[in-house]
Protein backbone atom coordinates (compact mmCIF):
# COMPACT_ATOMS: atom_id res chain seq x y z
CA UNK A 1 0.00 0.00 0.00
CA UNK A 2 1.59 3.20 -0.87
CA UNK A 3 0.59 6.64 1.08
CA UNK A 4 -1.88 7.89 -1.69
CA UNK A 5 -4.04 4.51 -1.32
CA UNK A 6 -3.92 5.28 2.37
CA UNK A 7 -5.12 8.81 2.62
CA UNK A 8 -7.39 7.80 0.25
CA UNK A 9 -8.91 4.84 2.25
CA UNK A 10 -8.95 6.76 5.09
CA UNK A 11 -11.20 9.69 4.01
CA UNK A 12 -13.45 6.64 2.11
CA UNK A 13 -13.80 4.96 4.98
CA UNK A 14 -14.89 8.19 7.21
CA UNK A 15 -17.24 9.79 4.25
CA UNK A 16 -18.80 6.82 3.88
CA UNK A 17 -19.63 7.69 7.44
CA UNK A 18 -21.21 11.14 6.69
CA UNK A 19 -17.97 12.77 7.66
CA UNK A 20 -17.21 16.16 5.04
CA UNK A 21 -13.81 16.00 3.97
CA UNK A 22 -11.46 19.06 4.81
CA UNK A 23 -8.73 20.61 3.25
CA UNK A 24 -5.10 20.28 5.04
CA UNK A 25 -4.64 23.95 6.94
CA UNK A 26 -1.17 25.98 6.62
CA UNK A 27 1.54 24.45 9.19
CA UNK A 28 1.43 28.52 10.64
CA UNK A 29 -1.32 28.44 12.66
CA UNK A 30 -3.67 31.34 12.37
CA UNK A 31 -4.64 33.63 15.04
CA UNK A 32 -2.83 31.83 18.00
CA UNK A 33 0.74 33.11 19.29
CA UNK A 34 0.71 30.79 21.86
CA UNK A 35 2.30 28.01 19.14
CA UNK A 36 4.44 28.42 16.25
CA UNK A 37 3.11 25.02 13.98
CA UNK A 38 -0.18 23.39 13.54
CA UNK A 39 0.84 20.19 15.65
CA UNK A 40 -2.54 18.22 15.27
CA UNK A 41 -5.11 18.19 12.95
CA UNK A 42 -7.33 19.88 15.77
CA UNK A 43 -5.78 23.00 15.60
CA UNK A 44 -7.64 24.68 12.95
CA UNK A 45 -11.00 23.53 13.98
CA UNK A 46 -10.46 25.01 17.68
CA UNK A 47 -13.22 27.31 17.16
CA UNK A 48 -15.45 24.98 15.93
CA UNK A 49 -14.94 22.62 19.11
CA UNK A 50 -15.49 25.31 21.03
CA UNK A 51 -18.95 25.68 20.26
CA UNK A 52 -18.74 27.83 16.42
CA UNK A 53 -21.08 26.26 14.02
CA UNK A 54 -18.76 24.41 11.24
CA UNK A 55 -19.96 25.55 7.63
CA UNK A 56 -19.78 21.64 6.43
CA UNK A 57 -21.80 20.34 9.07
CA UNK A 58 -20.58 18.09 12.56
CA UNK A 59 -18.55 15.23 11.25
CA UNK A 60 -14.94 16.12 9.51
CA UNK A 61 -12.14 14.72 7.70
CA UNK A 62 -8.82 15.23 6.66
CA UNK A 63 -5.21 14.74 6.41
CA UNK A 64 -3.33 17.56 8.11
CA UNK A 65 -0.04 18.71 7.81
CA UNK A 66 1.99 18.47 11.39
CA UNK A 67 4.97 19.81 12.94
CA UNK A 68 6.49 18.68 16.77
CA UNK A 69 9.81 19.49 18.09
CA UNK A 70 8.90 17.98 21.06
CA UNK A 71 9.90 14.97 20.27
CA UNK A 72 12.93 16.36 18.24
CA UNK A 73 15.80 14.22 20.40
CA UNK A 74 13.73 10.73 19.41
CA UNK A 75 14.05 11.78 15.83
CA UNK A 76 16.65 8.58 14.71
CA UNK A 77 14.61 5.57 16.24
CA UNK A 78 11.67 3.47 14.17
CA UNK A 79 8.68 6.12 14.37
CA UNK A 80 9.49 9.52 16.01
CA UNK A 81 9.33 12.46 13.53
CA UNK A 82 9.49 16.13 13.82
CA UNK A 83 7.05 16.55 10.54
CA UNK A 84 4.52 13.97 9.92
CA UNK A 85 0.54 13.84 8.77
CA UNK A 86 -2.03 13.29 10.50
CA UNK A 87 -5.36 11.68 9.51
CA UNK A 88 -7.95 12.79 11.73
CA UNK A 89 -11.78 13.10 12.23
CA UNK A 90 -14.11 15.03 14.41
CA UNK A 91 -17.76 14.79 15.95
CA UNK A 92 -18.84 18.30 16.60
CA UNK A 93 -21.10 17.42 19.30
CA UNK A 94 -22.53 14.76 16.89
CA UNK A 95 -21.00 11.78 17.59
CA UNK A 96 -18.86 10.40 21.11
CA UNK A 97 -17.45 7.37 22.18
CA UNK A 98 -18.63 4.49 21.17
CA UNK A 99 -19.26 5.24 18.18
CA UNK A 100 -16.01 6.62 17.95
CA UNK A 101 -14.34 3.65 19.11
CA UNK A 102 -16.27 1.72 16.82
CA UNK A 103 -15.13 3.29 13.79
CA UNK A 104 -11.52 3.40 14.71
CA UNK A 105 -11.92 -0.50 15.57
CA UNK A 106 -13.80 -0.74 11.93
CA UNK A 107 -10.52 1.04 10.05
CA UNK A 108 -8.05 -0.70 11.33
CA UNK A 109 -8.78 -4.09 11.50
CA UNK A 110 -11.80 -4.30 8.53
CA UNK A 111 -10.32 -1.56 5.83
CA UNK A 112 -6.65 -1.88 6.69
CA UNK A 113 -6.96 -5.91 7.39
CA UNK A 114 -5.35 -5.60 10.89
CA UNK A 115 -4.90 -8.28 13.19
CA UNK A 116 -7.17 -7.30 16.35
CA UNK A 117 -4.58 -9.16 18.48
CA UNK A 118 -1.67 -6.76 17.39
CA UNK A 119 -3.96 -4.12 18.81
CA UNK A 120 -3.87 -2.83 22.21
CA UNK A 121 -5.41 0.10 24.18
CA UNK A 122 -5.54 2.58 26.82
CA UNK A 123 -7.72 4.58 28.83
CA UNK A 124 -8.01 7.48 31.27
CA UNK A 125 -7.77 6.29 34.40
CA UNK A 126 -9.17 9.46 36.34
CA UNK A 127 -8.33 12.05 38.74
CA UNK A 128 -9.29 15.55 39.90
CA UNK A 129 -10.36 16.68 37.24
CA UNK A 130 -12.04 13.87 34.92
CA UNK A 131 -13.36 10.19 36.49
CA UNK A 132 -12.12 6.74 34.98
CA UNK A 133 -13.01 6.11 31.38
CA UNK A 134 -14.70 2.94 32.50
CA UNK A 135 -17.02 3.38 29.39
CA UNK A 136 -14.42 3.91 26.78
CA UNK A 137 -12.96 0.31 28.72
CA UNK A 138 -16.54 -1.33 28.36
CA UNK A 139 -16.78 -0.33 24.11
CA UNK A 140 -13.50 -1.86 23.55
CA UNK A 141 -14.07 -4.79 25.92
CA UNK A 142 -17.58 -5.67 23.92
CA UNK A 143 -15.72 -5.02 20.74
CA UNK A 144 -13.21 -8.40 22.07
CA UNK A 145 -10.75 -6.82 23.91
CA UNK A 146 -9.64 -8.66 26.17
CA UNK A 147 -8.67 -6.53 29.64
CA UNK A 148 -4.99 -7.69 28.99
CA UNK A 149 -4.80 -5.15 26.31
CA UNK A 150 -6.52 -2.62 28.03
CA UNK A 151 -4.45 -0.15 29.97
CA UNK A 152 -5.38 2.30 32.16
CA UNK A 153 -2.84 5.72 32.49
CA UNK A 154 -2.96 9.30 34.18
CA UNK A 155 -3.11 12.47 32.73
CA UNK A 156 0.21 12.09 31.57
CA UNK A 157 -0.60 9.44 28.98
CA UNK A 158 -4.22 9.71 28.72
CA UNK A 159 -5.04 13.33 28.42
CA UNK A 160 -4.36 15.72 25.27
CA UNK A 161 -4.73 19.21 25.10
CA UNK A 162 -5.04 21.82 24.60
CA UNK A 163 -2.83 22.53 21.32
CA UNK A 164 -1.76 26.16 22.97
CA UNK A 165 -1.84 27.00 26.40
CA UNK A 166 -5.77 27.21 26.78
CA UNK A 167 -8.52 25.72 24.75
CA UNK A 168 -10.46 22.26 24.65
CA UNK A 169 -8.76 19.01 25.93
CA UNK A 170 -9.93 16.11 27.82
CA UNK A 171 -9.32 12.22 28.28
CA UNK A 172 -8.03 9.84 25.26
CA UNK A 173 -8.11 6.10 24.60
CA UNK A 174 -5.02 5.33 22.72
CA UNK A 175 -4.06 2.84 20.04
CA UNK A 176 -1.00 0.71 19.80
CA UNK A 177 0.31 -1.78 17.46
CA UNK A 178 2.55 -4.44 18.94
CA UNK A 179 5.50 -5.03 16.43
CA UNK A 180 6.21 -8.33 18.03
CA UNK A 181 9.44 -7.09 20.02
CA UNK A 182 9.99 -8.71 22.85
CA UNK A 183 8.44 -7.32 26.29
CA UNK A 184 11.56 -5.70 27.57
CA UNK A 185 10.46 -6.43 31.00
CA UNK A 186 7.49 -7.99 33.02
CA UNK A 187 5.70 -5.00 33.34
CA UNK A 188 6.27 -3.48 29.54
CA UNK A 189 3.18 -2.11 28.45
CA UNK A 190 1.78 1.01 26.01
CA UNK A 191 3.50 3.81 27.71
CA UNK A 192 7.09 2.10 27.65
CA UNK A 193 9.42 3.21 25.22
CA UNK A 194 11.19 0.09 24.42
CA UNK A 195 9.62 0.12 20.84
CA UNK A 196 7.68 -2.98 21.14
CA UNK A 197 4.06 -0.57 21.07
CA UNK A 198 4.22 1.93 18.65
CA UNK A 199 1.04 4.69 18.93
CA UNK A 200 -0.71 5.24 16.11
CA UNK A 201 -3.94 6.62 16.98
CA UNK A 202 -5.64 8.97 19.96
CA UNK A 203 -9.31 9.66 20.60
CA UNK A 204 -9.77 12.19 22.41
CA UNK A 205 -13.16 12.50 24.06
CA UNK A 206 -12.71 17.03 24.06
CA UNK A 207 -15.68 17.60 26.73
CA UNK A 208 -13.12 19.81 28.65
CA UNK A 209 -11.62 23.67 28.02
CA UNK A 210 -8.76 24.55 30.23
CA UNK A 211 -8.04 28.25 31.19
CA UNK A 212 -5.31 30.75 31.33
CA UNK A 213 -4.91 29.90 35.15
CA UNK A 214 -4.69 25.99 34.44
CA UNK A 215 -8.54 25.05 35.32
CA UNK A 216 -10.52 22.61 33.67
CA UNK A 217 -14.46 23.32 33.11
CA UNK A 218 -16.92 20.89 31.08
CA UNK A 219 -17.61 22.19 27.91
CA UNK A 220 -21.49 22.73 26.44
CA UNK A 221 -20.38 20.44 23.86
CA UNK A 222 -18.67 16.66 23.51
CA UNK A 223 -16.50 16.68 20.75
CA UNK A 224 -14.31 14.14 19.43
CA UNK A 225 -10.93 14.76 18.04
CA UNK A 226 -8.86 11.78 16.98
CA UNK A 227 -5.24 11.69 15.17
CA UNK A 228 -4.02 8.48 13.41
CA UNK A 229 -0.02 8.98 12.06
CA UNK A 230 0.48 8.10 8.63
CA UNK A 231 3.78 7.25 8.55
CA UNK A 232 3.35 4.87 11.49
CA UNK A 233 0.73 3.16 9.66
CA UNK A 234 2.15 3.11 6.16
CA UNK A 235 5.09 1.76 8.12
CA UNK A 236 2.98 -1.14 9.34
CA UNK A 237 1.02 -1.45 6.32
CA UNK A 238 4.34 -2.85 4.49
CA UNK A 239 5.64 -4.59 6.92
CA UNK A 240 8.93 -2.18 7.33
CA UNK A 241 10.77 -1.77 9.97
CA UNK A 242 10.65 1.73 10.44
CA UNK A 243 8.74 4.49 9.31
CA UNK A 244 11.63 5.44 7.32
CA UNK A 245 11.76 2.34 5.58
CA UNK A 246 8.71 3.45 3.45
CA UNK A 247 8.13 5.34 -0.01
CA UNK A 248 7.99 8.73 2.21
CA UNK A 249 11.65 8.23 2.88
CA UNK A 250 13.45 5.53 0.57
CA UNK A 251 14.08 8.12 -2.42
CA UNK A 252 15.34 10.93 0.14
CA UNK A 253 17.30 8.40 1.70
CA UNK A 254 18.70 7.14 -1.75
CA UNK A 255 19.21 10.88 -2.55
CA UNK A 256 21.53 11.23 0.41
CA UNK A 257 23.61 7.87 -0.61
CA UNK A 258 23.84 8.88 -4.48
CA UNK A 259 25.17 12.41 -3.38
CA UNK A 260 27.75 11.05 -0.56
CA UNK A 261 28.13 7.79 -1.29
CA UNK A 262 28.19 6.75 2.30
CA UNK A 263 25.73 4.09 2.91
CA UNK A 264 22.80 3.98 4.85
CA UNK A 265 23.94 1.11 7.53
CA UNK A 266 23.69 0.35 10.82
CA UNK A 267 26.66 2.85 11.53
CA UNK A 268 24.83 5.70 9.65
CA UNK A 269 21.35 5.33 9.96
CA UNK A 270 20.71 8.01 12.38
CA UNK A 271 22.22 10.54 10.84
CA UNK A 272 20.45 9.58 7.86
CA UNK A 273 16.77 10.10 9.75
CA UNK A 274 17.76 12.76 11.18
CA UNK A 275 18.98 14.47 7.86
CA UNK A 276 15.77 13.37 6.03
CA UNK A 277 13.35 13.99 8.85
CA UNK A 278 14.54 17.63 9.28
CA UNK A 279 14.90 18.43 5.36
CA UNK A 280 11.39 17.17 5.01
CA UNK A 281 10.40 19.41 7.99
CA UNK A 282 11.84 22.35 6.36
CA UNK A 283 11.11 21.58 3.09
CA UNK A 284 7.44 21.81 4.26
CA UNK A 285 7.48 25.16 6.35
CA UNK A 286 9.30 27.22 3.51
CA UNK A 287 7.10 25.52 0.83
CA UNK A 288 3.80 26.57 3.17
CA UNK A 289 1.70 29.69 1.18
CA UNK A 290 2.51 31.20 4.53
CA UNK A 291 6.25 31.74 3.47
CA UNK A 292 8.44 31.11 6.47
CA UNK A 293 12.35 31.68 5.81
CA UNK A 294 14.91 30.88 8.02
CA UNK A 295 16.04 33.88 11.01
CA UNK A 296 16.32 34.28 14.42
CA UNK A 297 12.79 34.30 15.78
CA UNK A 298 10.21 32.09 16.64
CA UNK A 299 9.09 29.51 13.61
CA UNK A 300 12.01 31.16 10.85
CA UNK A 301 14.40 29.98 13.94
CA UNK A 302 13.07 26.76 14.08
CA UNK A 303 13.60 26.04 10.45
CA UNK A 304 16.89 27.35 10.91
CA UNK A 305 17.79 24.88 13.51
CA UNK A 306 16.75 22.14 11.34
CA UNK A 307 18.52 23.42 8.28
CA UNK A 308 21.50 23.73 10.82
CA UNK A 309 21.57 20.09 12.33
CA UNK A 310 21.24 18.80 8.94
CA UNK A 311 23.72 20.87 6.96
CA UNK A 312 26.28 19.46 9.66
CA UNK A 313 25.76 15.83 9.41
CA UNK A 314 25.67 16.32 5.27
CA UNK A 315 29.29 17.72 6.06
CA UNK A 316 30.49 15.08 8.09
CA UNK A 317 29.66 12.63 5.11
CA UNK A 318 31.57 14.91 3.05
CA UNK A 319 28.35 15.98 0.94
CA UNK A 320 29.17 18.18 -1.88
CA UNK A 321 27.79 22.31 -1.71
CA UNK A 322 24.03 22.44 -2.78
CA UNK A 323 23.03 19.12 -1.30
CA UNK A 324 20.12 20.11 0.74
CA UNK A 325 18.43 21.94 -1.84
CA UNK A 326 19.35 18.75 -3.93
CA UNK A 327 17.08 17.04 -1.14
CA UNK A 328 14.77 19.06 -0.87
CA UNK A 329 13.64 18.91 -4.76
CA UNK A 330 12.92 14.95 -4.29
CA UNK A 331 10.99 16.10 -1.39
CA UNK A 332 8.91 17.83 -3.24
CA UNK A 333 8.52 16.05 -6.01
CA UNK A 334 7.24 13.31 -3.74
CA UNK A 335 4.56 15.39 -2.83
CA UNK A 336 3.84 18.04 -5.03
CA UNK A 337 0.62 15.99 -6.15
CA UNK A 338 -0.76 16.25 -2.66
CA UNK A 339 0.10 19.40 -0.98
CA UNK A 340 0.49 21.59 -4.45
CA UNK A 341 1.76 24.80 -2.48
CA UNK A 342 5.51 22.37 -2.73
CA UNK A 343 5.80 22.63 -6.23
CA UNK A 344 3.78 26.87 -6.10
CA UNK A 345 6.72 27.43 -3.98
CA UNK A 346 9.85 24.98 -5.27
CA UNK A 347 11.72 28.11 -6.14
CA UNK A 348 11.60 29.68 -2.94
CA UNK A 349 11.94 26.39 -1.08
CA UNK A 350 15.29 26.08 -3.18
CA UNK A 351 16.70 29.56 -2.82
CA UNK A 352 16.16 29.75 1.42
CA UNK A 353 18.44 26.29 1.41
CA UNK A 354 20.87 27.55 -0.38
CA UNK A 355 21.10 30.86 0.91
CA UNK A 356 21.01 29.79 4.24
CA UNK A 357 23.43 26.76 3.45
CA UNK A 358 25.58 30.16 2.10
CA UNK A 359 25.01 32.00 5.38
CA UNK A 360 26.46 28.76 7.49
CA UNK A 361 29.07 27.02 5.91
CA UNK A 362 31.02 30.91 5.95
CA UNK A 363 30.76 30.17 9.96
CA UNK A 364 30.66 27.18 10.53
CA UNK A 365 34.37 25.71 10.20
CA UNK A 366 35.46 28.92 12.40
CA UNK A 367 32.92 28.42 14.85
CA UNK A 368 33.47 24.51 15.00
CA UNK A 369 37.41 25.47 16.29
CA UNK A 370 36.15 27.97 18.47
CA UNK A 371 33.82 25.41 20.10
CA UNK A 372 36.48 22.90 20.27
CA UNK A 373 38.73 25.50 22.09
CA UNK A 374 35.63 26.11 24.71
CA UNK A 375 35.29 22.37 25.17
CA UNK A 376 38.76 22.32 25.69
CA UNK A 377 38.91 24.53 28.66
CA UNK A 378 35.78 22.79 30.45
CA UNK A 379 36.76 22.16 34.01
CA UNK A 380 36.29 18.45 35.95
CA UNK A 381 32.52 19.58 36.38
CA UNK A 382 32.26 19.08 32.50
CA UNK A 383 29.38 21.96 31.81
CA UNK A 384 29.67 24.51 29.40
CA UNK A 385 28.76 27.89 30.47
CA UNK A 386 26.09 29.71 29.14
CA UNK A 387 28.23 32.87 27.86
CA UNK A 388 30.48 30.75 26.04
CA UNK A 389 27.25 28.30 24.31
CA UNK A 390 25.65 32.03 23.35
CA UNK A 391 28.45 33.44 22.05
CA UNK A 392 28.49 29.99 19.97
CA UNK A 393 24.67 31.15 19.03
CA UNK A 394 25.50 35.10 18.45
CA UNK A 395 28.71 35.19 16.24
CA UNK A 396 28.73 31.84 14.45
CA UNK A 397 25.15 30.97 14.59
CA UNK A 398 25.09 27.34 16.02
CA UNK A 399 21.80 26.91 17.61
CA UNK A 400 21.92 25.35 21.12
CA UNK A 401 20.73 21.86 20.75
CA UNK A 402 23.52 21.85 17.67
CA UNK A 403 25.86 23.58 20.39
CA UNK A 404 24.30 20.50 23.01
CA UNK A 405 25.00 17.87 20.50
CA UNK A 406 28.97 18.99 20.23
CA UNK A 407 29.47 19.20 23.47
CA UNK A 408 27.35 15.42 24.02
CA UNK A 409 30.13 13.76 22.07
CA UNK A 410 32.65 14.95 24.23
CA UNK A 411 30.65 14.20 27.45
CA UNK A 412 29.88 17.72 28.14
CA UNK A 413 26.81 19.71 29.16
CA UNK A 414 25.54 22.78 28.24
CA UNK A 415 24.54 25.51 30.84
CA UNK A 416 21.40 25.25 29.05
CA UNK A 417 19.14 27.60 31.82
CA UNK A 418 21.86 29.97 31.55
CA UNK A 419 21.55 30.02 27.80
CA UNK A 420 18.03 30.98 27.62
CA UNK A 421 18.53 33.88 30.07
CA UNK A 422 20.87 34.93 27.69
CA UNK A 423 18.66 34.41 24.34
CA UNK A 424 15.66 36.05 25.37
CA UNK A 425 17.18 38.82 27.12
CA UNK A 426 19.55 39.07 23.40
CA UNK A 427 15.78 38.91 21.62
CA UNK A 428 13.48 41.78 23.48
CA UNK A 429 16.63 43.96 22.93
CA UNK A 430 16.26 42.90 18.96
CA UNK A 431 12.69 43.56 18.94
CA UNK A 432 13.37 47.06 20.94
CA UNK A 433 15.71 47.98 18.42
CA UNK A 434 13.08 47.21 15.58
CA UNK A 435 10.36 48.96 16.84
CA UNK A 436 13.14 51.76 17.59
CA UNK A 437 13.46 52.07 13.74
CA UNK A 438 9.69 52.38 13.18
CA UNK A 439 9.83 55.83 14.62
CA UNK A 440 10.34 57.63 11.19
CA UNK A 441 7.56 58.49 9.24
CA UNK A 442 4.28 57.63 11.56
CA UNK A 443 2.58 59.75 13.52
CA UNK A 444 0.87 57.11 15.75
CA UNK A 445 -0.43 53.43 14.85
CA UNK A 446 -3.99 53.90 14.53
CA UNK A 447 -6.17 51.31 12.06
CA UNK A 448 -5.62 54.24 9.05
CA UNK A 449 -2.47 55.00 9.72
CA UNK A 450 -1.29 51.02 9.89
CA UNK A 451 -2.78 51.21 6.18
CA UNK A 452 -1.38 53.83 4.76
CA UNK A 453 2.06 52.33 5.99
CA UNK A 454 1.11 49.25 4.82
CA UNK A 455 0.10 51.38 1.44
CA UNK A 456 3.22 53.05 1.15
CA UNK A 457 5.26 49.60 1.14
CA UNK A 458 2.92 48.51 -2.15
CA UNK A 459 3.57 52.09 -3.76
CA UNK A 460 7.35 51.94 -3.23
CA UNK A 461 7.46 48.25 -4.90
CA UNK A 462 5.12 49.49 -7.79
CA UNK A 463 7.23 52.50 -8.23
CA UNK A 464 10.21 50.64 -8.50
CA UNK A 465 8.33 48.69 -11.39
CA UNK A 466 6.97 51.14 -13.27
CA UNK A 467 10.12 53.84 -12.91
CA UNK A 468 13.10 51.52 -12.56
CA UNK A 469 15.23 50.55 -9.11
CA UNK A 470 16.58 54.36 -9.23
CA UNK A 471 13.45 54.98 -6.82
CA UNK A 472 14.37 54.94 -3.48
CA UNK A 473 12.35 56.27 -0.53
CA UNK A 474 13.93 59.60 0.71
CA UNK A 475 10.88 60.49 3.24
CA UNK A 476 7.82 59.10 4.39
CA UNK A 477 4.83 61.22 6.11
CA UNK A 478 2.08 59.36 7.33
CA UNK A 479 -1.78 61.40 9.02
CA UNK A 480 -5.13 59.71 9.59
CA UNK A 481 -5.95 60.54 6.42
CA UNK A 482 -3.47 59.58 3.43
CA UNK A 483 0.32 59.18 2.62
CA UNK A 484 2.82 61.36 1.45
CA UNK A 485 5.91 59.57 0.06
CA UNK A 486 9.27 61.19 -1.24
CA UNK A 487 11.42 59.39 -3.55
CA UNK A 488 14.23 59.82 -5.59
CA UNK A 489 13.67 60.35 -9.59
CA UNK A 490 14.63 63.08 -11.67
CA UNK A 491 11.56 63.68 -13.91
CA UNK A 492 7.90 64.38 -13.68
CA UNK A 493 6.18 61.04 -13.20
CA UNK A 494 3.42 60.56 -16.41
CA UNK A 495 -0.12 60.35 -15.90
CA UNK A 496 0.60 56.79 -18.08
CA UNK A 497 3.15 55.83 -14.83
CA UNK A 498 1.05 56.91 -11.96
CA UNK A 499 -2.09 55.09 -13.57
CA UNK A 500 0.29 52.37 -13.66
CA UNK A 501 1.59 52.15 -10.70
CA UNK A 502 -1.33 52.26 -9.10
CA UNK A 503 -2.98 49.42 -11.12
CA UNK A 504 -0.05 47.00 -9.58
CA UNK A 505 -0.91 48.75 -5.45
CA UNK A 506 -4.43 47.95 -6.47
CA UNK A 507 -3.85 43.99 -7.80
CA UNK A 508 -1.77 43.38 -4.91
CA UNK A 509 -4.58 44.49 -2.36
CA UNK A 510 -7.35 42.51 -4.68
CA UNK A 511 -4.75 39.61 -4.99
CA UNK A 512 -5.42 39.66 -0.55
CA UNK A 513 -1.76 38.87 0.46
CA UNK A 514 -0.76 38.07 3.39
CA UNK A 515 1.53 39.97 5.46
CA UNK A 516 4.53 38.28 6.77
CA UNK A 517 6.53 39.84 9.70
CA UNK A 518 9.79 37.85 10.61
CA UNK A 519 13.44 39.05 11.99
CA UNK A 520 16.16 38.34 10.15
CA UNK A 521 19.83 39.68 10.07
CA UNK A 522 20.62 42.67 7.72
CA UNK A 523 22.60 40.61 5.81
CA UNK A 524 19.89 37.77 5.27
CA UNK A 525 17.42 40.77 4.43
CA UNK A 526 19.39 41.97 1.29
CA UNK A 527 19.99 38.62 0.44
CA UNK A 528 16.31 38.45 -0.07
CA UNK A 529 16.61 41.36 -2.04
CA UNK A 530 14.54 42.86 0.50
CA UNK A 531 14.58 47.17 0.01
CA UNK A 532 15.35 49.66 3.16
CA UNK A 533 17.76 51.19 4.62
CA UNK A 534 21.34 49.00 4.85
CA UNK A 535 23.08 51.44 6.80
CA UNK A 536 22.63 49.23 9.88
CA UNK A 537 25.14 46.91 11.19
CA UNK A 538 25.29 43.61 8.92
CA UNK A 539 24.47 41.56 11.80
CA UNK A 540 21.73 43.46 13.11
CA UNK A 541 18.67 41.81 13.61
CA UNK A 542 15.58 43.48 11.57
CA UNK A 543 12.04 43.06 10.94
CA UNK A 544 11.20 42.27 7.29
CA UNK A 545 7.76 42.53 5.95
CA UNK A 546 6.89 40.21 2.92
CA UNK A 547 3.54 40.33 0.98
CA UNK A 548 3.72 37.63 -1.07
CA UNK A 549 5.59 38.15 -4.44
CA UNK A 550 4.10 42.26 -4.11
CA UNK A 551 6.82 43.64 -1.33
CA UNK A 552 9.79 42.82 0.38
CA UNK A 553 10.65 45.58 2.79
CA UNK A 554 12.84 46.10 5.60
CA UNK A 555 10.58 47.56 8.36
CA UNK A 556 9.93 48.30 11.90
CA UNK A 557 5.84 47.97 11.03
CA UNK A 558 2.95 47.90 12.30
CA UNK A 559 1.23 46.55 9.07
CA UNK A 560 -2.16 44.80 8.55
CA UNK A 561 -2.14 41.36 8.54
CA UNK A 562 -3.55 40.88 4.56
CA UNK A 563 -3.17 43.42 2.27
CA UNK A 564 -7.42 42.92 0.80
CA UNK A 565 -7.89 45.47 4.49
CA UNK A 566 -6.61 48.09 2.45
CA UNK A 567 -9.76 48.33 0.40
CA UNK A 568 -8.39 50.10 -2.27
CA UNK A 569 -5.76 52.37 -3.22
CA UNK A 570 -5.80 56.40 -4.84
CA UNK A 571 -2.94 58.49 -6.05
CA UNK A 572 -4.24 62.22 -5.25
CA UNK A 573 -0.96 64.12 -6.03
CA UNK A 574 2.39 64.14 -7.78
CA UNK A 575 4.96 66.98 -7.81
CA UNK A 576 8.44 67.89 -7.00
CA UNK A 577 10.21 67.68 -3.18
CA UNK A 578 13.49 68.87 -4.55
CA UNK A 579 16.10 68.43 -6.62
CA UNK A 580 16.09 64.86 -7.99
CA UNK A 581 13.04 64.28 -5.72
CA UNK A 582 9.36 63.52 -6.53
CA UNK A 583 6.42 63.49 -3.73
CA UNK A 584 3.14 61.53 -4.05
CA UNK A 585 0.19 61.52 -2.06
CA UNK A 586 -2.57 59.08 -1.55
CA UNK A 587 -4.98 57.49 0.10
CA UNK A 588 -6.38 54.15 1.13
CA UNK A 589 -10.51 53.65 1.37
CA UNK A 590 -13.55 51.13 1.42
N1 LIG B 1 -5.22 15.96 18.77
C1 LIG B 1 -4.91 14.63 19.12
C2 LIG B 1 -3.45 14.32 19.01
O1 LIG B 1 -2.73 15.11 18.49
C3 LIG B 1 -5.71 13.68 18.31
O2 LIG B 1 -3.01 13.29 19.44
Amino acid sequence: MNSRELRNLYIDFFVGHDHKHIPSSSLIPENDPSVLFTTAGMHPLVPYLLGEKHPLGKRLVNFQKSLRTGDIDEVGDASHLTFFEMMGNWSLGDYFKRESIAMSHEFLTSALGIPQEKISVTVFSGDESAPRDEESAGIWRSLGYPDSRIYYYGKKENWWGPAGLTGPCGPDTEIFFDTGKEKCSADCGPSCTCGKHVEIWNNVFMEYVKDADGNYSKMPVSNVDTGLGLERVLAIMNGVPSVFDTELFMPIIEKIEAVTGVKYSEKTFRQYRVIADHLRAATFVLGDDKAVSPSNVDQGYVVRRLIRRAYRYLTQMNAPALTMSAIAEVIINNYSDVYPELGRNSEFVIRQFNQEEEIFSRTLEQGLKIATKYLDKVGPDKKMNAEDAFRLYDTFGFPLEFTQELAEENGIVVDVAGFRELFAAHQEKSRAGAAQKFKGGLADSSEETTKLHTATHLLHAALRKVLGESVNQRGSNINAERLRFDFSFDRKVTPEELAEAEKIVNSAISAGVDVVCEEMTVKEAKAKDAIGLFADKYDEVVKVYTMGGHSIEICGGPHVSNTRELGSFKIRQEGSSSAGVRRIKATVGG
